[in-house]
């Protein structure tokens, strides 16, 4: 049997002429065929080498920028192109969020299956003012295998050491060292700079190989206040870690100079002897506190290193504000679906007599429980798969519903249950704009009216972008 071979194409330099999925830039190969590349800025011409070929789209491996963008700047990180965190960095503000509104728009009438019907009002994208420095957690790895630039490989840079940085893009072994991150406040950048002076340069215990499963060091997660200024630090080490060595690592952050205003409440110690890289396992101690308080819009949250809170405080305030937009005056019972730790509902508690809300992970009802009796908010949470709690539905009225799924969007059972919900405005937030696309068609086939939609850009220089959808019934 013969075996058909597979085209390859020589590199070759492209036009960006627009962002597609997952913040990549997207142009066409000389064979005609889409090709896609991260980073991507539209706008630029690269040259690229075509690596794989995916339902006829070429996924390329940037070489060589040929020629920036028209509002291009110049990238202000040193680990960009290595760490794959931020790809829109060679981008101004005000040219991402031009190109985020025109890709969210895009996945949504793709999804939809054609053209939004007419009346849809598609509002300007809106999003923080701070184009860095936006997020308030980051999960950072230990390794002893970093991932290098080309150039810097050729140059003979070691990859053996000791690292600590983001997964590299599609290298699970890998780490993209960093000694700064933009994405978060000077004050988590001074903890950075002492765990990287004490776990890599004082310390002498083993960095976690995730190719062998050994090392003892293995994650860091810094949370951050960015309305309180308060900080927490959880260390994720194996079991056999020396307790005097994590002692000495805390006392140096907590000893930290930080900014006026800012403070570290807590430092935790957290064991995991699992082959899965997460950052998650059992408290072994704590010096300090075991949360930190955040405030928002008005609304305080006590969060613990696991507690599930938005990433970025001020862009949750944008999306949180445009939330209150589309849902608009006062009703009887706001439903707050996919609500997680209740932040929405309780940030929108003046538009309600009552809040439902509906969240599968019991951790996260527990904690919204707690913000709404904090908050003398008269609210009531089910912990369950929504798709398996639609009865919360019934006997509702004088009701706005808002829906705020996870990435895959809404389960189809809860679509056609919507789909035929009876209320006047159900409002959207997307984190996916694909996802509100396909469940909008089958909102609309339900007899809804989709009104608005307004694009919220919550981080800054990724290609990430938020949708709120609203709903009415006619
Ligand atoms: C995008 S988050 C939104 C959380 C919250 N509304 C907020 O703004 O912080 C989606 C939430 O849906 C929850 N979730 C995922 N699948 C679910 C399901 N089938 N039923 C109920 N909740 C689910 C997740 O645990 C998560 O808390």
């Amino acid at each position: 049997m013969s075996r058909r071979k597979k085209k390859r194409l020589d590199p070759f330099e492209v036009e960006i002429t627009r962002l597609g999925k997952g913040g990549a830039g997207e142009g066409t190969a000389p064979d005609g065929k889409p090709v896609r590349v991260r980073p991507g800025p539209p706008g630029a011409r690269l040259r690229v080498v075509p690596m794989a070929r995916k339902k006829g789209t070429w996924i390329g491996r940037r070489l060589a920028r040929i020629r920036p963008a028209a509002d291009g700047v110049e990238p202000s990180c040193a680990a960009f192109g290595v760490c794959g965190g931020c790809t829109l960095q060679e981008l101004s503000l005000s040219a991402q969020r031009r190109h985020k509104a025109v890709a969210a728009l895009a996945d949504i009438e793709e999804a939809f299956g054609g053209p939004l019907p007419d009346g849809v009002v598609v509002h300007e994208i809106r999003g923080t003012e701070a184009a860095f420095g936006t997020r308030n957690k980051v999960e950072l790895s230990f390794g002893s295998r970093r991932f290098l630039r080309e150039a810097d490989h050729r140059a003979g840079a070691p990859i053996e050491g000791r690292w600590l940085g983001f997964h590299a893009p599609g290298r699970f072994d890998r780490v993209a060292d960093t000694e700064r991150c933009w994405l978060i406040g000077e004050g988590a950048n001074a903890l950075l700079t002492t765990l990287r002076r004490t776990v890599l340069v004082e310390d002498d215990q083993p960095l976690w190989d995730a190719r062998a499963h050994t090392g003892v060091w293995r994650h860091a997660l810094l949370r951050e206040g960015k309305r309180t200024g308060e900080l927490l630090v959880a260390l994720f080490t194996t079991s056999q870690a020396d307790p005097a060595s994590i002692e000495r690592v805390a006392d140096a952050l907590l000893a930290t100079p930080l900014p006026e205003g800012q403070r570290l409440v807590g430092v935790q110690h957290v064991l995991n002897d699992g082959v899965a890289d997460v950052a998650r396992g059992d408290l072994a101690r704590t010096w300090g506190q075991d949360t930190l308080a955040e405030d928002l819009l008005g609304v305080r949250f006590d969060l613990s290193r696991e507690s599930f809170f938005q990433t970025s405080t001020e862009g949750a305030e944008v999306l949180y504000r445009t939330v209150g937009e589309a849902v608009g005056e006062a009703r009887e019972t706001l439903l707050d679906l996919y609500c997680g730790t209740g932040s929405i509902g309780l940030v929108l508690a003046d538009r309600a007599r009552r809040i439902l809300g509906v969240e599968e992970v019991e951790a996260a009802v527990a904690d919204a429980r707690k913000n709404a009796e904090r908050a003398g908010v008269e609210a009531k949470y089910v912990a369950s798969k929504l798709e398996d709690a639609l009865d919360v539905l019934e006997g509702l009225d004088d009701v706005v519903a808002v829906v705020d799924p996870p990435r895959v969007g809404l389960h189809p059972k809860v679509a056609k249950r919507l789909a035929a919900f009876s209320c006047d405005t159900l409002v959207y937030v997307a984190c996916k704009p694909g996802s509100l696309g396909r469940d909008a068609a089958i909102l609309c086939e339900g007899g809804w009216t989709l009104t608005d939609l307004w694009p919220v850009d919550l981080f800054p220089q990724t290609g990430h972008c938020e949708v709120v959808g609203r709903f009415v019934r006619r």
